[in-house]
């Protein structure tokens, strides 16, 4: 639906009164009425590595989730300030990994023997304190656009015949990473499950497992299943399919095309004119592309049409967005997103490993 010409004209209005005291960043899968304000747009990794781009910005606005937020106050300087417009745009992935579970988790892996041949590897979408405790043991941050270059590095940490990774949270991206870039087999990789005693593993199945995946998942790509891949290839004859890593593994094995939401962008552009394609990722984004892309003849589909918007990420609406920019434009900092001294060192060590990677 078209946005709210007097919240439009607000929000030109303050984002003009504060110019370049501000710089408003917009994930992918926003909504259309916020894409139209942010000054880049990105997927998590291009984001970070924008907000540290910036350090005149004296406030980074940035319409996304929390844990990208927080990334962005770890990345900038103590005094650059960061906002996100609604405090109840979180990710339910991220929550699915606390700091309490996971120090747990690495209590159990000393246990068996194995902690010290593991390294941590965080997915983006992740606490501060889990990045935090990423970074204390050796390891690197990573996202869906370079995790396999994050597993290949955390892999030369370690003994080659012994060493092992405990991927944090995401265990879809984990697995699909370590079998579709890694070699290793399905066998290769067992779920910690942090509500389970001992994550419901043995000492022998831990000492076994080169990939030791934590048992979270993504609301939204988790839905897309082998179903949603056969119906849209009857539907559309001559279809590619192309998923996010986020995906179970064996939706991803049923498509044609994997890769992050940098990636899904640069392929549909690429894409010759008359060429059929469905998506499994974000709708916002998906919708988006459609329409960019239908003059030029791609037809692009949404995967599944069952599965719907994150609802996190559309929390982030224009209203929240213009209280945001006048708040700032008044003087006054709302919804700050300020991590902690303490928690940001290893956080920042872990963000900046992953900045490193070749
Ligand atoms: P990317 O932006 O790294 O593709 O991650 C997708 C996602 O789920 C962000 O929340
Ligand atoms: Fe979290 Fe999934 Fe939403 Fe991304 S799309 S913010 S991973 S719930």
């Amino acid at each position: 639906s078209p946005s709210d010409p007097d919240l439009v004209a607000r929000a030109r209005a303050a984002k003009e009164r504060l110019g370049d005291r501000v710089f408003v960043l917009g994930h992918h899968y926003q909504r259309d009425e916020v894409i139209e304000f942010a000054d880049v747009t990105g997927d998590s990794f291009k984001l970070a590595r924008e907000a540290a781009a910036r350090p005149d910005a004296e406030y980074i606005v940035f319409c996304g989730v929390h844990f990208m937020a927080e990334s962005a106050d770890i990345l900038t300087s103590d005094d650059q300030q960061v906002v996100l417009p609604d405090l109840a745009a979180g990710c339910s992935m991220a929550d699915m990994a606390t700091a309490e579970q996971v120090a747990e988790c690495w209590d159990v892996l000393a246990e068996a023997g194995v902690s010290e041949q593991t390294v941590p590897v965080a997915y983006m979408n992740s606490s501060a304190d889990i990045k935090s405790f990423t970074g204390r043991h050796g390891g690197t941050i990573c996202t869906s656009s370079n995790a396999a270059r994050a597993l290949g590095w955390a892999f030369e940490q370690v003994d080659p015949d012994r060493g092992k990774v405990l991927f944090l949270p995401d265990q879809h991206l984990g697995r699909n990473t370590a079998v579709r870039d890694m070699g290793m087999s399905l066998e290769d990789c067992v779920v910690y499950n942090p509500h389970k005693p001992n994550g419901g593993l043995t000492p022998e199945e831990l000492r076994d497992a080169r990939m030791i995946l934590w048992r979270g998942h993504c609301s939204v790509h988790g839905r897309f299943s082998v179903d949603s891949v056969r119906d849209v290839r009857e539907r559309m004859p001559g279809v590619n399919v192309l998923v996010h890593p986020e995906c179970k593994n064996e939706v991803v094995a049923a498509a044609d095309f994997v890769g992050s939401t940098e990636y899904i962008i640069n392929t549909l552009e690429a894409a010759p004119a008359g060429s059929k394609w469905a998506i499994g990722t974000e709708l916002n984004l998906v919708r988006r592309l459609a329409n960019r892309y239908a003059a030029e003849g791609k037809e692009i589909a949404f995967l599944d049409r069952t599965v719907c918007f994150c609802s996190t990420m559309n929390r982030i609406d224009l209203p929240h967005l213009v209280w945001a920019l006048e708040s700032l434009a008044d003087g006054t900092t709302v919804n700050r997103i300020q991590v902690d001294r303490e928690t940001e060192k290893f956080a920042k060590l872990a963000l900046e490993r992953m900045l490193a990677l070749p």
